[in-house]
């Protein structure tokens, strides 16, 4: 593990951002119910191997694909994932909301999901998305897991960070957790503006990347954290133009809904030409 974490650390401070360019949002974006299993099926039949999505832990601390701590939206009902165990989240419908093609859709298990991804090589941008009170809970259950799931990919030498999730993260504290228990998977961290510390705070989490609300960036900080030697990774870019911009600007990667307009070999080459 030793051995594996410094080949790890060491590709990422040679390589800025070693994913990806463009992932699909909450598995498969636009295009079908966030955070299900068939959502990864979508991006995936949209040639998409990189994905983002959200995970927060259930009452028995299990950790689950989720966006919202309240239930309401995509689930329905008046409860809430902290106070609910896995099996009871898993009996839920997550996609009736979406379509009816889609109900009976479960909560899947973070444990499902990268199975899923592994067995069909889609990296994962896992969004630790910790209910109130259970930033250090989730950040230290989900890094555990992931260490536990994916042993053979971070025993490899050198270790292809393609093949390891990166956890980001609004909550420091979840960062900081997952790094106290497993600092050899890389974390970004998260932001809706560029906060003046985000150098410190970076350094202060380890983190490989920041990723930020699209529409809080500018060229200059663009280029400032590209000089400090991190990735830089953008949400959530539904417009082919703004994602030109970007990727002008020196953004390394972004997230789209918009799976259908914006590919995964983005942009094509006749574009980037
Ligand atoms: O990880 C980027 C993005 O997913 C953050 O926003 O609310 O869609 O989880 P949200
Ligand atoms: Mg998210």
């Amino acid at each position: 593990m030793a051995a594996g974490f410094s080949v790890l650390f060491d590709v990422m401070h040679t390589t800025l951002w070693p994913y990806p360019k463009i992932v699909a949002h909450r598995g498969g974006g636009a295009l079908a119910p966030e955070n299900t299993l068939a959502a990864l099926r979508c991006g995936l039949a949209h040639g998409f191997h990189a994905v983002e999505f959200d995970v927060m832990l259930s009452r028995d601390a299990v950790p689950v694909l989720m966006h919202d701590e309240q239930f309401g939206r995509t689930v329905s009902g008046t409860g809430s994932v902290p106070a609910s165990s896995a099996a009871e989240l898993a009996a839920l419908d997550a996609g009736g909301w979406f379509g009816s093609a889609f109900a009976g859709e479960p909560v899947p298990t973070y444990a499902q999901a990268a199975a899923f991804c592994r067995e069909q090589a889609i990296w994962m941008n896992v969004e630790l998305k910790p209910a109130a009170g259970f930033e250090g809970a989730t950040g230290r259950v989900a890094a555990a897991l992931t260490r536990q799931l994916f042993a053979a990919e971070l025993a490899a030498a050198p270790v292809d960070p393609c093949t390891v999730p990166l956890f980001s993260s609004f909550s420091f504290d979840a960062l900081l957790a997952a790094r106290a228990a497993a600092p050899e998977i890389p974390r970004g961290y998260l932001v809706e503006t560029i906060p003046p510390d985000w150098r410190a705070r970076l350094q202060a989490c380890a983190a490989v990347a920041l990723h930020v609300n699209h529409e809080m960036l500018t060229p200059d900080l663009a280029q400032q954290i590209k000089e400090a030697g991190f990735g830089l990774f953008c949400y959530t870019v539904n417009d082919p133009v703004r994602a030109h911009t970007l990727l002008a600007w020196g953004v390394d990667g972004f997230c789209t809904d918009r799976i259908d307009l914006i590919g995964a070999d983005f942009p094509p080459a006749a574009a980037a030409g």
